[in-house]
């Protein structure tokens, strides 16, 4: 195997500099550890971005993803295929949703979703181009999704964007009620802002939105990339907030590592694609659906209401930290839980846990986050919360 220096020069010369890469390599993975290339062990808080749901090398989801590899890893979307049908009805099960289209990430998804918005007024003859969104909202990288994420950082270097995105504050209904007019077709909101800080919208909040929406015949689009799967202690999180959106977006956890996102509708938004109308060569293919139905299974049976509890052991956990100057706020549900910093510490911090065997990652202007795979065990929270304690507790 090349040594990390010779893997980093490699990267250094080959790969478009886009990511701040930490200074470390891996090679593998077993349950909630990842191993570097010399072999040493780390404790797995960040599960990928919020994507390894099973772990590393869980044995049913690679059985599963090779078992599928052997009969058949693509199928263009021209034809029928059993585990894709399967796959949609099992996701489909026991939700709000009537139909679902398979994609390969949370930006496609988005974009699935917007496109799904513009075709439903399409056919009704209506013209309803804007989107309202949040500041501070994060919806993917593509030209549609930067312009509807509500960060500026994202989008002012590539314009011109596609238009008619609007932006509100989150959690200010009257932000919402004025922005409301004719010409306003959906918003598009996290219930969670994960990228922008793990901020979870007020309850209160969601419940306005909604019922705004419905009077003034708004479609309700809640982008569940990283709260959905399971991630909040229930399948989506905007059953935290008793609602029922028009369309939802998924990826993330979805392949458990697979790519593979997802756009669920309901009622008449579900029937609004016809043939020929969007579509993708990779989306919801054999192989990432394989992986899919492993973890909605999986979810379904058991591995949610673990979430929730070790969400809660978790969060008491963190509690413990509150004394320290350095720790402002708290927040957040289930396994996707953040702590905002006093100050610039956060890069000092997650060095510092990753030099300790930590894995820990970054959001918002000054947060760390934890979403580790759903499988994490109370040992592995213990030892994480008190290696972070003892860091904190040096910094003045
Ligand atoms: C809420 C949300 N939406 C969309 C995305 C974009 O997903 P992807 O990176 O898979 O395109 C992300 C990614 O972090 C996200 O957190």
């Amino acid at each position: 195997m090349k040594s990390f220096e010779k893997i980093k020069q490699i990267d250094k010369q080959y790969y478009m500099p886009v990511f701040n890469r930490f200074d470390v390599c891996f090679t593998h993975g077993q349950g909630c550890k990842l191993y570097d290339i010399d072999g040493k062990e780390y404790i797995d808080f960040g599960a990928g971005i919020a994507v390894n749901c099973l772990g590393h090398n869980d044995a049913e989801l690679v059985n599963a993803i090779s078992e599928q590899a052997k009969n058949i890893i693509h199928l263009s979307n021209l034809y029928y295929s059993p585990i894709q049908a399967e796959c949609a009805k099992e996701l489909l099960k026991d939700t709000d949703f009537d139909k679902v289209f398979f994609c390969n990430s949370g930006a496609e998804a988005n974009e699935g979703a917007i496109k799904l918005v513009r075709k439903y007024y399409y056919n009704k003859g209506q013209n309803k181009p804007v989107i309202i969104t949040a500041k501070n909202s994060f919806h993917g990288r593509t030209l549609a999704t930067a312009a509807a994420t509500g960060q500026p950082k994202y989008s002012q270097s590539y314009k011109p964007l596609p238009e008619k995105f609007v932006h509100i504050p989150f959690n200010d209904i009257n932000a919402f009620k004025d922005a409301i007019n004719d010409d306003v077709g959906a918003v598009m909101l996290e219930v969670i802002q994960g990228e922008g800080g793990i901020i979870p919208a007020d309850y209160e909040y969601i419940q306005e939105i909604e019922a705004l929406c419905k009077r003034s015949g708004i479609l309700l689009i809640i982008d569940e990339v990283q709260t959905g799967m399971g991630r909040t202690g229930k399948m989506f999180g905007y059953e935290h907030y008793g609602i029922t959106p028009d369309i939802i977006t998924l990826a993330k956890g979805l392949g458990a590592g697979m790519p593979i996102g997802a756009v669920l509708a309901r009622g008449e938004c579900a029937e609004a694609f016809a043939p020929g109308d969007h579509g993708s060569t990779f989306g919801g293919n054999p192989l990432a659906c394989a992986a899919a139905l492993v973890v909605i299974k999986r979810l379904k049976n058991g591995l949610i209401d673990y979430v929730k509890q070790s969400g809660e052991y978790f969060w008491d956990k963190l509690q413990s930290l509150k004394k320290y100057p350095a720790v402002k706020q708290i927040r957040g549900k289930g396994l996707l839980l953040g702590l905002e910093l006093n100050s610039d510490i956060v890069k000092y911090i997650i060095d510092k846990m990753l030099a300790n065997c930590y894995i820990i990652i970054g959001c918002g202007a000054n947060s760390v986050r934890f979403c580790p795979p759903l499988i994490i065990q109370k040992n592995h929270i213990d030892g994480m919360v008190e290696c972070l304690e003892g860091i904190l507790k040096e910094v003045k």
